[in-house]
This record gives C-alpha cells, sequence and structure tokens, in this order.
C-alpha cells in the first residue's frame, strides 16, 4: 500500500489576530480527488497557498510524496511535480491561448524568455496536443481575454496541466463559470486530470459539483478542517449544513 501523496500536520499561520490556519492536519491520498468546502475567510486559499509556497506557515510540515517541501519556493515545488491554478486565471492577455500553453511549456524547459516559445515548434505542438485534450484546440488562436470564463479558468487549468504535475490544486475552478457551462468546464477538467492520473485538492462552492465529483471533501471553517469524508456523509452532516452551507436541517419541517 502507498502512502499519502501530500501529508500536512500541524500547520498554522496568522494574519494579526486572525488564523487564518490553526492547526491544518491533511492526508491526500494518490489519486483522489478531494474537494475543499467552506465559508469564505475559512482559509482554504491560504492552504493552496502554503502547499504551493506561495505563503509560509509559521508552524507544521508538508510532506510531498514522502519529501518535506515546506519553504521551497512556487518554481521548485511546480518542478517536484505540484500544479495549480487560481481563482483569477493567470494568462497572458494579450496572447493567444496556443502561446499562452507553449509559454507554460517552455517555463517548464526553464528556457523561458519573451520570444523564443513563439519560435520553437515543439513547444506549440505540445502546447496544442494539451489543449486538445481540454477540448480548446478550436480556441487556440483565439486571444486569453477573449474567452468565456468557462474556457479560460480551462485553459489556466490547462496550463498547469502542460508542466505534467502529479497533484494539482485547483482554486474554486468553477467561480465565475456561467450555470449552463459549468457542468462541462468540469467533466472536462475531471476527465483530462482522470486520464492523466493527476491528484487533484479542489475548492468547491457547488455542492452539485463536489456530490459528482469528489472522492472525499474537506470542511474548512476558522482556519480548521471541521469535518472530513465522503460527499453523501460530509454533506448530510447537520453541523456542516448549518453551519458551512447555511440551511437549516429539515427536522422541522
Ligand atoms: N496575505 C494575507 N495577508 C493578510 N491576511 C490574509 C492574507 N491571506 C489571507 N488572509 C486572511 O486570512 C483569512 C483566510 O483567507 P483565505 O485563505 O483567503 O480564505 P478563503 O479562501 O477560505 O476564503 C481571511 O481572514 C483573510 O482575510
Ligand atoms: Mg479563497
Amino acid at each position: 500500500m502507498s502512502g499519502p501523496l501530500l501529508s500536512a500536520r500541524g500547520l498554522r499561520l496568522a494574519f494579526g489576530g486572525v488564523k487564518a490556519a490553526d492547526g491544518i492536519d491533511l492526508d491526500v491520498m494518490p489519486g483522489e480527488f478531494l474537494a475543499i468546502i467552506g465559508p469564505n475567510g475559512a482559509g482554504k486559499t491560504t492552504f493552496i497557498n502554503m502547499t504551493t509556497g506561495y505563503l509560509k506557515p509559521q508552524g507544521g510540515s508538508i510532506a510531498y510524496d514522502g519529501e518535506p517541501i515546506l519553504g521551497l519556493a512556487p518554481r521548485a515545488i511546480v518542478r517536484r511535480g505540484i500544479g495549480r491554478s487560481f481563482q483569477l486565471p493567470q494568462l497572458f492577455a494579450e496572447h493567444t491561448v496556443l502561446e499562452n500553453a507553449a509559454l507554460a511549456i517552455a517555463a517548464r524547459s526553464g528556457l523561458w524568455s519573451p520570444l523564443t516559445p513563439l519560435l520553437r515548434p515543439a513547444w506549440r505542438a505540445e502546447a496544442m496536443a494539451v489543449l486538445e485534450r481540454f477540448g480548446l484546440a478550436p480556441l487556440a488562436e483565439a486571444r486569453a481575454d477573449a474567452l468565456n470564463e468557462g474556457a479560460r479558468k480551462l485553459a489556466d487549468i490547462a496550463m498547469a496541466v502542460a508542466l505534467q504535475p502529479r497533484l494539482i490544486l485547483m482554486d474554486e475552478p468553477t467561480s465565475g463559470v456561467a450555470a449552463a457551462e459549468k457542468m462541462s468546464v468540469v467533466e472536462t477538467l475531471v476527465r483530462v486530470l482522470r486520464e492523466a492520473k493527476v491528484t487533484a485538492v479542489f475548492v468547491e462552492h457547488d455542492m452539485e459539483v463536489v456530490e459528482r465529483f469528489a472522492d472525499r471533501v474537506a470542511v474548512w471553517n476558522q482556519g480548521r478542517i471541521a469535518a472530513l469524508g465522503p460527499p453523501q456523509q460530509v454533506l448530510n452532516d447537520p453541523a456542516v449544513l448549518r453551519d458551512v452551507i447555511g440551511i437549516e436541517p429539515a427536522h422541522h419541517a
């Protein structure tokens, strides 16, 4: 039996009086899709930032594939095999989708410069192959700032996948995506990540998405994990319904 791919222990980080992480313990198993839910300000993004090197916790440890990664810079963590996507997609607005993907691949190769990726056919070919997996090939020549929100989210995740991670952390991959296209966006990204055997942690506010696509759910509240388990268990927990999802359990109906 293999151990956890990601293992966080006792993570603590306070901003002034706000405890954004107040003793976070979490194991993410290889191959699983773990959803993080919880109210605004609970510390969900802080957890992703600590895991990807953007924030340094004041206490605790994080191991990836059995090796400590705390204190490594974001680029070094990417090189270890951890990718991320952002709540607000980080694309070069004036470049095409294909150029953005080629830039990501060039960055992986460590040969980034503003012009080289546009000149290297191998990077463009690999970039095109990644876009095809996400159904984005028809938009390859579109400027990033011309995409709708669903395509922008997918393109941002495609950039992370182009770096060939084994683990990806996605911060609200469906936020801002129109209701009509939300499920197809999630279906696409789940299909690509499952095909590539990428383990996923994703912050999500849509409980239907969580129920359909998460193997486990972690409930964040005030810098702590308030509940952790399979969706059908966690999403039916009266305390979670009341404190996190904001609906009274139906016993009085
Ligand atoms: N860089 C920062 N500086 C100061 N306060 C921060 C910073 N990052 C997060 N916080 C605070 O930490 C708490 C948790 O934030 P965050 O992790 O973004 O929550 P969530 O993603 O769950 O909405 C919030 O009170 C937020 O204002
Ligand atoms: Mg957040």
